[in-house]
This record gives structure tokens, sequence and C-alpha cells, in this order.
């Protein structure tokens, strides 16, 4: 579409419209460094789900028009923009960030309509059907050297440089290859980095949406989407953490969890009986392999019915998961959305009765197959429907539930998918599928995360599948179906790194993997490279080996014990970044290029990560391997396990045989641990250990009940410790809360 000419400009409060010959562009300053362009070709007044409240905050910007131009020019960005919607996002120390790309795309190998019918036929997928134009769409100029970071949970390297995506959230059970357009969630969010710049974009649009950051040409890079608004907002920054920062604050940041919630987790889909729960909470205190919960997928409802529990197989209600939490379990269950269509079946009944199951385009309830056969989808964006769905927690937590697994909301469904026109609500507004599929997940996850909370008191575990931009105020979330292979070992790294980019802070994958067998190399492996993951369960499928690590004898199981202790010693040091990341918006698991932004070196790294600023991971993740390259960022690092000292900006080769994952702290840093324990709760954390890495380094410390809500009122320490020869100094930057008794240095 031709936008034809700049014609007008009218600015009321921190909107500005523009007048173009055929469409209107608005233009909202949402801070000093967020600048939202809205070109409404659906909806003007639209509501976003990701973004909630006002964000927007007083900001002095001037308005500059010029003959068929206009500059926007806010503290920290300046918006240029002329004839047929041309526009520029600088600053004032860059002449370009981001341009939008004057001219078409090409399309190389345009297909016919029966070429493309026979290539799927056969299972290929051609994106968006054949190349080309979407109804939505925006081109942008492609910068030598830019790269890419975010997205959620795409496939591939972290560098989303030269790949194809798409939103449209999918339940992928087979293995999840490099190149596949989209897994289980929807974040069309992206962190560009170019040389000198960095900037971020959030395209705030639910539909099946598309992103080509430079796939079909190296001249541009776009965004497409099938139907709504182009909706965008660029942020600026003066590197990538002021990036998520502002992200963060518009979308919103993941609350402070519950200390056990980052814990170890047991699950299998394969727990069929309470007698198979009962020996693998047995065995993991058996092998003393600390352990928070042995979670319930599927089986232990009746007939797969939400919110019901088999008692033939699991036993009265209640009295599993009570003498369990007397060895210090934590009870988490599945949830799925589908609800059985089943007369008699109270969910069934009161959704019917309520109207609160989505409709047809004939107006019947519209009825798909997922695990409980035929079933009916809650219609999760109306809020009595949530409420009624959260409400109906309480029927769990009355048998001892503490956390809520959110599984099968992309939505999932096993005869055929549903189709576009099916009818939901956003609020009171009729919808259809088309618009409510990408966000189905958050708004479930919003409704359980709003009823644990509720009927708790405490700050509440949910984990779920599917979801969009915005949903890490309701959940933490896992890679979906991952498998026992070494590549997604390997993929673990990027993905999780860019989940966490991307607002995601409280993620995992399945350790071991979920499909596919594993095997005692591999699973010694994962144990080490998901070691900081602040969702941390080992899980795995119906008709799999089983993997549980005593099924692979006592090496394994030493083996698995010394990481997974190795977790909880740390868990004060990711307690902390989650704390800080209730302000800062970063993850705890990062890509070195997120504080090294000008070493290259760090660009394309795949391999190793850093935990918060001061510690680096190096996990092998290739098989066979027991030596390999590390590289080290600028400053002095030590290694955990030698205390051996590295200066930084080289390679190194360190041993890691199997038994070993290799650990680097930065020199000059604190590190907080403690002594492991079996489950949180099983002892109180009186002492504190300080790991102090070098002869004169810092570091703070956050401290709370790890459960409820009272930090918010101020209970809560506070600690800042700094180390110079020999001695620690102690001071309490806020002081709520009953303190350590004791305070112990380990030099490293
Ligand atoms: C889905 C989930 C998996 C779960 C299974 C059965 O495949 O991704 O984690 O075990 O359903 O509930």
């Amino acid at each position: 579409m031709e936008f034809g000419k700049l014609l007008k400009v009218n600015t009321v409060d921190n909107t500005v419209e523009i007048e173009f010959e055929n469409q209107q562009v608005i233009v909202q300053v949402i801070t000093d460094e967020i600048i939202r362009v809205l070109v409404p070709f659906w909806k003007k007044d639209y509501q976003s789900i990701a973004i909630e409240g006002q964000p927007s905050l007083p900001c002095d910007f001037e308005v500059i028009e010029d003959e068929g131009a206009v500059q926007i020019k806010t503290p920290a960005v300046i918006l240029n923009m002329w004839d047929d919607f041309g526009f520029v996002f600088t600053d004032k120390y860059r002449d370009e960030i981001l341009t939008s790309y004057n001219g078409q795309r090409r399309f190389e190998n345009t297909l016919s309509d029966e070429a493309v019918g026979l290539l799927e036929a056969e299972g290929h997928h051609i994106q968006g059907g054949n190349h080309q134009n979407y109804k939505v769409q925006q081109i942008f100029r492609l910068n030598e050297g830019e790269r890419f970071y975010g997205m959620g949970d795409k496939t591939g390297f972290l560098n989303k440089r030269g790949y194809a995506y798409e939103n449209w959230n999918s339940d992928i059970p087979q293995i999840h290859h490099e190149n596949m357009p989209a897994l289980y969630k929807s974040i069309p969010f992206v962190i560009g980095k170019g040389p000198g710049y960095t900037y971020g974009l959030f395209f705030d649009n639910t539909f099946h949406s598309y992103m080509d950051m430079g796939k079909e040409s190296n001249e541009y890079f776009y965004y497409g989407a099938d139907d709504g608004n182009l909706d965008m907002y660029f942020m600026t920054g003066e590197c990538i953490a002021d990036v998520i920062e502002h992200y963060t604050y518009l979308t919103g940041r993941a609350p402070l969890p519950q200390l056990w919630t980052l814990g170890y987790h047991q699950c299998r889909w394969g727990y069929e009986s309470e007698n198979d729960i009962r020996t693998v909470a047995k065995l993991m205190r058996q092998h003393k392999i600390p352990c928070e919960s042995v979670q319930y997928d599927i089986d232990y409802m009746e007939g797969f019915r939400v919110f019901t529990w088999d008692e033939k197989e699991y036993g009265p209600k209640g009295k599993l998961i009570s003498e369990l939490a007397e060895d210090g379990f934590k009870a988490v269950c599945i949830i799925d959305p589908g609800v059985k269509v089943d007369k008699g079946y109270f969910m069934y009944d009161q959704g019917v009765k309520k109207d609160y199951f989505a409709h047809d385009s004939q107006d019947k309830i519209y009825v798909n197959e997922v695990w409980p056969g035929d079933s009916v989808y809650p219609d999760f964006g109306r809020e009595e429907v949530r409420q009624w769905w959260a409400d109906s927690h309480k029927k769990l937590v009355d048998m001892g539930m503490q956390g809520i697994w959110n599984d099968m909301n992309e939505p999932a469904s096993f005869n055929g998918p549903l189709p576009l026109d099916v009818k939901f609500h956003i609020g009171d507004r009729l919808t259809n599928h088309a618009e409510v599929h990408n966000v189905y997940g958050h708004f479930m996850s919003m409704a359980t995360h709003e009823g644990m909370a509720e009927i708790t008191g405490k700050r509440p575990l949910v984990i779920t599948r599917a979801c969009y931009a915005g949903t890490q105020k309701y959940s933490a979330v896992w890679t979906g179906d991952n498998q026992s292979v070494w590549s997604h070992l390997q993929m673990l790294i990027p993905q999780l790194c860019n989940l966490g980019m991307s607002g995601f802070t409280i993620a995992g994958t399945d350790i071991g993997g979920f499909g596919g067998d594993t095997n005692p190399e591999l699973l010694m492996r994962w144990i080490q490279a998901a070691c900081f993951c602040t969702f941390f369960r080992n899980h795995c499928a119906k008709g799999q080996k089983l993997q549980e690590p005593w099924q692979f004898g006592e090496n394994v199981v030493d083996v698995y014990r010394k990481y997974v202790e190795l977790h909880y010693r740390f868990l004060p040091y990711i307690y902390d970044l989650l704390f800080e990341s209730q302000i800062t918006g970063l993850p705890v698991m990062r890509p070195l290029v997120l504080h090294y932004e000008n070493d290259e070196n760090t660009f394309n790294l795949n391999n190793e990560f850093l935990v918060g600023e001061n510690m680096l991971v190096a996990p092998v993740v290739e098989q066979g391997v027991t030596k390999r390259m590390v590289y080290l960022p600028d400053g002095n690092w030590i290694n955990y396990w030698t205390k051996e000292k590295f200066s930084g900006k080289k390679h190194i080769i360190v041993d890691a045989p199997i038994d070993v994952l290799p650990i680097f702290i930065k020199e000059g840093s604190i590190i907080p641990m403690y002594e492991p324990v079996q489950y949180v709760g099983e002892k109180p954390y009186d002492t504190l250990k300080l790991l102090v890495a070098g002869d004169s380094a810092w570091g703070s410390h956050y401290q709370d009940n790890g459960e409820d809500f009272e930090y918010i009122e101020g209970e809560y320490n506070l600690y800042s410790f700094t180390y110079e020869n020999g001695n620690l100094d102690t001071a309490m930057l806020h002081q709520g809360y009953q303190k350590y008794t004791s305070i112990e240095v380990e030099k490293l």
C-alpha cells in the first residue's frame, strides 16, 4: 500500500497523529527511550494484551514539522518521518539506527500454487504459503554486520540474523530442528545490534506473524502479519541491557518466585500411580539427590478430566500429597485447557451452563480432541471465564497442590487445527481464533497465576508451554517437547539465553530430553548444562527409557547428585539475580554478548553463557568430548574447581572429564552460597557462605522468607559485602528480616 504524501501533523499530549494521503499513522512517546508507531490498519484504539496499564511517562519531546516531513525528538530518540511512511530512528550521536527500507521485497523463488500444493503435500513448509507480501508488512533496511537477539523460544543459534520465523504457537512433538519456523511461544520482540548501536523492536500483534531477519535478502529484514495493526515499539539503549530494561518495563517482569520452586523437580509422563510417585520420591531421598517435587502429569486425573483426582490409582484425595509433604515434597500438577465433553462432569456442566466455552461459526460449542477425547476450549480472554478457572484451583489447593503446570495451551488439538473462525472473546469483544490463538496460553497462565495467588497467599508457581510477550508476569516457561539428542542439549544455551533476553527469566528445558531415549553421557552433560536454570526439571515421555539418574548406575547418580547439589549451593545467587531482575528485567542465564557487546568473540557464542555478570559456565555439549575451548572475556577469571586464575580476552583449553562442568568466577566478585539440603525448608538457612574471588571483591545479597508477599512490605534484608585484604565488611542496605546467624568466607 502506498501511504502517499505526508499532509498533516497533529499533536495531543504524548500522541502525534500523522496524516498521509491514504493512511493515518499514530506516534506515541511512551518514555524518553520508547516510541510507539501505530499504523491502525485495523483498530486505532487497540488494547494491548502484553502491555498492561498506562506505561507512558511524562516526557519533554519536540515535534518539528518541515514540508513533507516531521521530526519527533525526545531526549533519547529522534524519529524522522516523511512521504510514503519513510522513517529513520536515530539519536544525537548517530545518523541512523533503524530505517525503513525504500524498496519492494524481492521474490526470487516464486512458485506456482500447484507447486506449493505439491511441496506441502509432501510435508515441506513454504513460509506464508508462497513468497508473498503480507497484509500487514514493514520492511527495514538491514545493515552489514547487524545482528539480532531475543525472539523467544525460536530454534537455531543465538544470533537470529539470516533466519526466518513465524509467530504461531505450535505443539511440535517432532524433533525441533534448527530452522523450524515456530515452536510454542510467540514473542515478537527482537534486539538489533549493529556497529555502535543497539535497539529493540516489539511488534504488538497477536495474529499469525512473520519475521525474516535477512534470510530473504541481505539488504532488508521484514515483519509481516496476516491481520491486525502494524503496531511497533522502538526502544533505544546504549547497550542490550538497556533495551531489555525498556522492553520489560513495557511488558512486565517475572515476579520473585518461592525459593523452593527454583530447586530440582523430577517428572515423567508415565508415573501412573501413587506407587510410582512414592517410589521415585523415596529413591530421590535414598540416593540423596535434592528434590522438591515429583510432578503429576496427566495420569493423576480421572480420565484426564481437569481438576479431578484419580482415587483408584492415586489413593484418597490429599493423602499421598500430605504424606510426601512430611518428607519435604511439594505437589505440582499439570492442567490442560481442554475440558472433556461429558455430561455430569462438573467443569463441563458449569462451563456449558455459563456459556464459558468457545463456539464455532455456527454458534455451537466448538469441539476438538485432546487427551480426554472430545474436549471444549474455555474462552480465557473473558475475565469471567478466567475467574471461574482461577477459582477452580481451590479443589487442587485443598488436596495440597502448590504449583500448576499449564500445558497444551497453544491451544493444541488432535483432530486438525482449530479453524480460524472459532469464536473467542477478548474482554467483551467478540473475536476469533485467528486473533486469540497466540494469546490463549497467556490468558490461561494469567487465570492460573491469579487463582493460585489468591487461594494460597503465596507467590504462585505456574509453568506454561505456550505464551505471548508479557506472560512472564504470570508464569515460568519450559521449552516443550525436546528430545534426547545432543543437538537439543546444544540448543538449550541459545534458546534459554534468547528467552531470557525476551523477558522470560524463569525458564528451563526437559533435562535428559523428553522424547527418545537418553543415555548416561547425555544425561550427565544435560544436568551440568542445566545446572543454573531457573526451572530445573528432568522430564520424559511415556514409552521412552526411564530417565531418573539411578536407571544408569552409581557413577551417573554421583555425577548427577554433584550438579543438583551445586545448583542448591548457588541457589542464593540465582535468587539474588531474580530479585534484581524485577528492577532490570535481566535474566539469570545470559549470553556473553549481553555484557561484552563490543567483543566480537561473543557475537555468535553458542556454547557458553554467563550466570548474572560474574559467573561463566562452559558446559560440554558434544558427545565424547572431555576437553573444551572456553572463551574468557575481559577481566580475570578464576576456575571454580581448580582455583587457577586466567586473564581474559582469550581462548583457553580446559579439562572437562565427564564429572566436570567448567565454571569461572570473575575476579572481584562475591557470590553468595548455601550448603545443599535435600529440599528447601529441610533446615533453616542460617549460614551464608560467601565465595570471594580475588583479594579485593564486592557483592550484594538479598534475603527474605522465600514464600509470600511480605517482602513487598519491606520484610527482607539487602546486604552489601566488601572484602579487602582478608577483611569482610558487611553493610545492611535494608534490614527487615531475621539475619543469618553466621556469614562465612570461602576464598577462591
Ligand atoms: C505434552 C507436554 C509434556 C507432557 C505430555 C503429557 O507433550 O509437552 O510435557 O508430559 O503432554 O501431558
